[in-house]
C-alpha cells in the first residue's frame, strides 16, 4: 500500500467489546463511537458493535447519530447524543429516534416542542463536579420536574452524568453526588431505569460507577490509559495499526510517507518505528513525511513502516507513543487526517 494506512481490526474490536461487556455486566455497555469513532471510521466501527450485540451507542451529537441511521444502525439501537447546541433540528432527531442527552430548561423545551408526533427520548444530565455541562443541584429539581410534566411529549429514559476518572477520590464524591440526585428525582416521581456515569477506566475498575449503562470509547479501542497500564494488562487489544511506506533511503536515513499534516505529532522526533521486526528512531517530522535513522540497517524503498500495532511483531504500540509524547493514545488516532486511508479488516 502506497499511502499511509490504518487498518482497523475489527475482529479485535469486537473481542474488546466482548470482554468489557462481560466486565461491567449485569450492566449494560454503551459503545462510544463519537469523533469518527475515535478516528477508526464511525459506521463500519458502529457496525461492528452492533454485530457484537452493543444496543446502545454513543454519538456526541445529532449529525453523527443521523449518519449512522442512514447508514443502517437499527432503531433498536439506541444512539445517545449529549452535545446539543442553540439550533439543533430536533424534528429529524426525532424522527431518527435518537437519544437526548439533555442539561437544561431550553434544550427540554425545544426537545418537547419538535415532539409532536411521538415521544422523544430523553437522559437528564446532573454535573458531580465536572463542571463541562449537567444540570447544578440547584436546577436539577426544576429540571426533573419539567421533564415529568411534559410526559406526553417526553420520555424520561435516563440520569446521568460524566466524571473526571482522574482520581479515585474524586470519582467517589461523584458518585455520591449523582445518587443523592437520583434520590431527589425518585422523591420527584421519576421512574428511571438507565442511570449511567462511567467512562472506560471507572466501568473498568469500579462495581459502584456501573450502575445500568456504562460509556466505554478508549478501551473499547484498545487503548489504554498509560501511566504503566498497557492494554494486554487489560487483556484489550490495539485496534488501529498505523503504516506508511518507506519512500526514499540514503546514507543512513529512510523518508516515511507520513507527516504532520497527517496527523502525526511535529514532536514525535524521538519516537520509534518499525521497520521489517526493527525498530529504528524517528529523528524528524515534515509536512507530509517523517525522517527515520536506519543507520547500518539494509531498508528498501516500497518496504512498510509500522508506527504503531498491537505490538505482536515488536512494534511500538500507541500507548508507547502517548507516553512518550506527554499525550493520551485517543489524542494521537483521533487527529489522524482523512488523507490516510482507512483499511478495514471483519
Ligand atoms: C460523555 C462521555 N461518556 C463516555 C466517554 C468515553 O470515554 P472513554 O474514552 O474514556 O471511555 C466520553 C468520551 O470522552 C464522553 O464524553
Amino acid at each position: 500500500m502506497n499511502t499511509p494506512t490504518a487498518t482497523i481490526d475489527l475482529a479485535a474490536y469486537r473481542r474488546n467489546l466482548a470482554r468489557l461487556a462481560e466486565r461491567v455486566a449485569p450492566a449494560a455497555l454503551m459503545a462510544v463511537v463519537k469523533a469518527d469513532a475515535y478516528g477508526h471510521g464511525a459506521v463500519p466501527v458502529a457496525r461492528a458493535a452492533v454485530a457484537a450485540g452493543v444496543t446502545w451507542l454513543g454519538v456526541l451529537d445529532i449529525e453523527t447519530g443521523l449518519e449512522l441511521r442512514q447508514n443502517g444502525i437499527p432503531r433498536d439501537v439506541a444512539l445517545f447524543t449529549w452535545l446539543l447546541g442553540p439550533n439543533e433540528d430536533y424534528t429529524a432527531a426525532i424522527d431518527a429516534e435518537l437519544d437526548f442527552g439533555v442539561s437544561t430548561l431550553g434544550q427540554l423545551d425545544a426537545i418537547a416542542r419538535a415532539s409532536v408526533a411521538g415521544r422523544a427520548r430523553v437522559h437528564l444530565k446532573i454535573d458531580t463536579g465536572l463542571h463541562r455541562n449537567g444540570a447544578s443541584i440547584e436546577q436539577w429539581p426544576a429540571l426533573v420536574a419539567q421533564a415529568l410534566a411534559l410526559s406526553d411529549r417526553i420520555e424520561l429514559v435516563g440520569i446521568w452524568t460524566h466524571i473526571a476518572e482522574a482520581s479515585d477520590d474524586d470519582d467517589t464524591v461523584a458518585i455520591k453526588r449523582f445518587r443523592s440526585a437520583l434520590a431527589i428525582a425518585e422523591r420527584l416521581g421519576a421512574n428511571v431505569t438507565v442511570r449511567h456515569l462511567a467512562a472506560s477506566a471507572a466501568a473498568f475498575g469500579r462495581a459502584d460507577a456501573r450502575f445500568d449503562l456504562v460509556r466505554i470509547g478508549a478501551f473499547s479501542f484498545g487503548i489504554s490509559p498509560g501511566g504503566g497500564v498497557t492494554p494486554s494488562s487489560l487483556l484489550l487489544e490495539p485496534v488501529m495499526t498505523l503504516t506508511a511506506p518507506v519512500i526514499a533511503v540514503r546514507d543512513g536515513l529512510a523518508t516515511v510517507g507520513i507527516g504532520y499534516g497527517d496527523g502525526v505529532p511535529s514532536s514525535a522526533a524521538g519516537v520509534q518505528v518499525s521497520l521489517e521486526g526493527v525498530r529504528h528512531r524517528v529523528v524528524s517530522v515534515q509536512l507530509d513525511q517523517l525522517t527515520v535513522d536506519t543507520g547500518e540497517a539494509i531498508v528498501r524503498t516500497g518496504e512498510t513502516a509500522i508506527l504503531f500495532g498491537d505490538g505482536t511483531d515488536g512494534e511500538p504500540t500507541v500507548q508507547e507513543w502517548a507516553d512518550k509524547l506527554g499525550t493520551i493514545g485517543e489524542e494521537l488516532v483521533t487527529r489522524l487526517s482523512p488523507r490516510i486511508h482507512r483499511r478495514f479488516l471483519e
